[in-house]
């Protein structure tokens, strides 16, 4: 069940927010303590007709306003634990048909110890649901939050994480057994840092649907992950092809306590920013052609072994072909990371003369030794002669520094195929100086849906809704 929460100031705007909450939610809760015209008098119109569906919330604990809400019939209260055991007692002693929930919430942190404590003393109180939402410092606190769910499957229970590293508790808590999940009526109407949007929750990871221990769980690693959307590809894959699937992004600090805690609930992950390379190190084999490329971008669990492969690689050739040969032609690529990696390998294979340029030197001179080609820092662009291809492989431009280029001087980009790997925005300011100047140009965006295709593929087994997938993709950006 979707619960969405209208966070209106005024009554009107909280009654207008209600009446298109209920085109899309299951439950609406209505938080009194952000609406400052609200009194006694006004909550029965704010009710009206809906009242069965609604949660009434009050964080500053009025007791006249949830006694009145009682007294109106609402669906339910909400009570926070910390109103005191006799105020709560009395209040569930008197609710008549309303249900009660009692809420423990930590806006700063998630403490087992503390919600096992806070749930002791929430069951004692005998509610109809406890509500436990704590602030995810680390995306394992989520597991905290699944295990509660899990162990108290004889309950009815709401528990979440909040902040963008408790997004996937947000969506896969329902699936374990929550009550409800919340989401916003629109972006800006969040109660809580990190609710995701109602429609997105309906639409995109398909709550409603996805049911029970058959739903497979992938999802992408790394840091950010919040400008991807691989999300939005992947989901509408699984939905086109009818596939018990879903996935969400993990934000990570942490590459090793992360496949630690997640290896036996995900089956399959991609790997991005900064994890391409560690990744490698925590999976139990790497495919061949990964192992070569030295970066993995995605993994797959076979049957609790962790298998690595590289579909960056496929992708980018893919891309590039597309507008140019590669055979003979100089490629300069710029950066030496995982993205670098996996396309100077593929240059390579298809005969193209390669040079690799990148702000560290050291991990450039690494990556062109092992290919056999040349190499320098960042301000050797302007002395290469006759490049026809330059690429990207850098984050510089990506969502949100729009307004940077790994090129500053732009009469470098002359008579070239210009490639960005960035795809978000889909025309970088590199692309936009390259094309002014008369270059051919190739956005990320390409290199993107093949290699989140080929990954598809290696996840499911079954063969990628391509056209659905760019679909998706033009439509977002
Ligand atoms: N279109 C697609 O399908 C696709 C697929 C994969 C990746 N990508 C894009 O490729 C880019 C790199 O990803 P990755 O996985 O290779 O990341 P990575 O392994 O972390 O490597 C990042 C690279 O960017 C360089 N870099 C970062 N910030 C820089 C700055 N301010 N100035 C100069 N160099 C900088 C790093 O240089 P140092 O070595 O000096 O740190 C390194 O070479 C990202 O933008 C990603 O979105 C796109």
């Amino acid at each position: 069940m979707i619960c969405v929460p209208i966070t209106a100031s005024k009554v009107r705007e909280a009654i207008k927010d209600i009446r298109e909450a209920s085109k899309i939610a299951d439950l609406i809760e209505l938080r009194l303590d952000l609406i400052k015209d609200v009194n006694e008098n006004k909550l029965e119109k704010l009710l009206g007709s809906k009242k069965k569906k609604i949660i009434v919330t009050d964080r500053k604990k009025r007791l006249r306003l949830i006694e009145k809400a009682i007294e109106l019939k609402a669906g339910f209260v909400d009570l926070d634990i910390s109103m005191g055991e006799k105020t709560i007692k009395k209040i569930i002693k008197n609710k008549k048909n309303t249900k009660a929930i009692v809420s423990f919430n930590n806006f700063k942190e998630t403490n087992k110890k503390e919600i096992s404590n806070e749930l002791k003393k929430i069951e004692k109180l005998k509610p109809d649901i406890i509500k436990i939402a704590t602030f995810a410092e680390c995306v394992n606190d989520n597991i905290i939050i699944f295990d509660l769910i899990r162990k108290n499957k004889d309950k009815k229970i709401i528990a979440m994480c909040m902040g963008e590293k408790g997004e996937p508790s947000r969506v896969l808590a329902p699936l374990f057994g929550s009550f409800l999940t919340f989401g916003s009526l629109k972006k800006g109407k969040e109660s809580a840092p990190g609710q995701i949007e109602a429609k997105v929750l309906r639409d995109v990871y398909r709550i409603d649907k996805l049911k029970g221990k058959k739903v497979k769980i992938f999802g992408l690693v790394g840091n950010p992950v919040k400008y991807s959307k691989g999300f939005l590809v992947h989901n509408r894959a699984f939905e086109k092809l009818k596939l018990d699937g879903v996935y969400v992004n993990f934000l990570t600090d942490h590459l090793g306590n992360f496949i630690k805690n997640y290896s036996n609930l995900v089956s399959g992950l991609s790997v991005t920013i900064p994890f391409k390379r560690e990744i490698i190190k925590y999976v139990d084999k790497t495919d061949p052609t990964a192992k070569d490329i030295g970066a993995v971008n995605t993994v797959v669990n076979a049957k609790g072994k962790l298998i690595g492969y590289n579909t960056d690689c496929i992708g980018a050739v893919k891309a590039i072909k597309e507008k140019t040969d590669i055979k003979n032609r100089k490629a300069v690529i710029i950066g030496a990371g995982g993205a670098a990696r996996a396309i100077a390998y593929g240059i390579k294979e298809e005969k193209g003369k390669l040079i690799i340029l990148n702000r560290t030197i050291s991990k450039a001179e690494k990556l062109a030794k092992e290919l056999g080609c040349e190499y320098g820092s960042l301000d050797k662009l302007g002395g290469i002669k006759n490049i026809n291809i330059l690429i990207n492989a850098t984050s510089i431009g990506m969502r949100p520094s729009v307004n940077e280029s790994p090129v500053k001087n732009n009469k470098l980009l002359k008579e070239m195929v210009v490639f960005d790997t960035v795809y978000n925005p889909a025309m970088t300011k590199l692309l936009k100086d390259a094309k002014a100047n008369g270059c051919k140009v190739i956005n990320g965006v390409e290199m993107f849906i093949n290699q989140a295709a080929a990954q598809f593929e290696l996840f499911t087994g079954r063969k990628a809704p391509i056209g659905v997938m760019r679909a998706i993709m033009r439509e977002t950006l």
